[in-house]
């Protein structure tokens, strides 16, 4: 009997499937049923930067005696129907914590460094097992340089585990110029693993009404061919622990992202798209592929195809694309 049992970021997993953090991942009933179909760990839902700021109308009449947000804003919201999204992310923590024995990662979305860490205490102790930074910086602010952009990642993460024990991962974009270095030097700071890819809610446009519309909502399996890549070449070069995530729809994907060093991955589309019981499928081809292969544990075969450790680097390089493309006809 083969064991699918991973370590990541210090926790330990009973497998390498976690749920990614999505509206599936926001109430304690479908966290039960993520529990009950066999996942390792669950990702809650992103608390966003601005309702931790937001939290109460003191707060907002404070910051707008500072100067930092505009008196308009203050008419888009109505205090008195508005619930508390702070209070709720808290409750639903330790909610999570009494109802279930996976680990509990809960995931803040953040744009600044200053504004909002001290927040980070309350959420280990309301007892998350750890916590997720979901940082976006989409580089098309045309005002800040590409250092700019990766120091707010450097000063959220020195702000956030300055200040708590529990483990802390960063979630990142593949939108970055030097992305192997950016890697790295994350890889330098006390964070415990990088989730690579997120991704974003893309704009599409309808040619005949010529409106703006929403693009693909759910990732497909081969938008994985980038978390590969990237996983596969950063895995012997980061101390960090590294997490798939976009388009992991099935187990022998997982098994993928764990031959290229991943530790875990983390899935959203497939659960929106097959439902959380195709978690129990997933875990059956993980077991059989280890079965069919003769291996024990994880530890028998991660990391076995990654760049450094595999049989051919040259495979993520610049000259295999050229070998395998000129010879395509039509
Ligand atoms: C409907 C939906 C909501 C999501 N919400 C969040 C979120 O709040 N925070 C976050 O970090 N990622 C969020 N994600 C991104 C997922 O966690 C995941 O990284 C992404 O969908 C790629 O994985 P997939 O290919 O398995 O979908 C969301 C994804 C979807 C589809």
């Amino acid at each position: 009997m083969s064991s699918l049992t991973t370590t990541y970021m210090g926790l330990t997993l009973k497998n390498p499937i976690i749920a990614a953090s999505s509206g599936l991942t926001n109430s304690i009933e479908n966290i039960k049923a993520i529990e009950a179909n066999g996942a390792g760990a669950v990702v809650l839902k992103s608390l966003f930067e601005e309702e931790i700021i937001m939290e109460t109308k003191d707060n907002m009449n404070k910051m707008q005696a500072s100067g930092f947000i505009y008196p308009e804003t203050l008419d888009y919201f109505d205090f008195d129907d508005m619930e508390d999204p702070v209070a709720n992310f808290l409750k639903l923590i330790s909610d999570a914590k009494k109802s279930v024995s996976i680990p509990i990662i809960a995931s803040v979305n953040c744009v600044t460094a200053d504004k909002w860490p001290d927040f980070a205490k309350r959420i280990q102790d309301a007892g998350a097992d750890a916590i997720e930074l979901n940082i976006f910086a989409l580089p098309s602010d045309f005002h800040r340089t590409a250092e700019q952009n990766e120091q707010l990642y450097f000063d959220i993460i020195s702000r956030v585990t300055s200040i708590v024990k529990i483990p802390v991962s960063v979630k990142i974009s593949p939108y970055n110029a030097s992305l192997g270095s950016f890697i790295k030097r994350l890889g330098e700071t006390p964070i415990k693993s990088i989730v690579l890819f997120n991704r974003f809610y893309n704009p599409d446009f309808d040619i005949y009404t010529l409106d703006y519309t929403a693009g693909t909502v759910f990732s497909t399996p081969a938008e994985f061919a980038m978390p590969l890549r990237w996983i596969a070449i950063m895995a012997d070069r980061t101390e960090c622990d590294l997490a798939a995530s976009t388009g992991v729809h099935d187990g022998n994907t997982v098994v993928k992202a764990l031959l290229a060093g991943a530790s875990a991955t983390q899935i959203a589309s497939t659960l929106y798209k097959n439902g959380f019981e195709h978690i129990q499928l997933m875990i059956r081809q993980i077991e059989d592929w280890m079965k069919e292969k003769g291996y024990k544990s994880i530890a028998d075969f991660k990391g076995k195809l990654s760049q450094e450790k595999g049989h051919d680097p040259a495979a993520f390089e610049r000259v295999q694309f050229m070998k395998h493309f000129k010879d395509l006809k039509r």
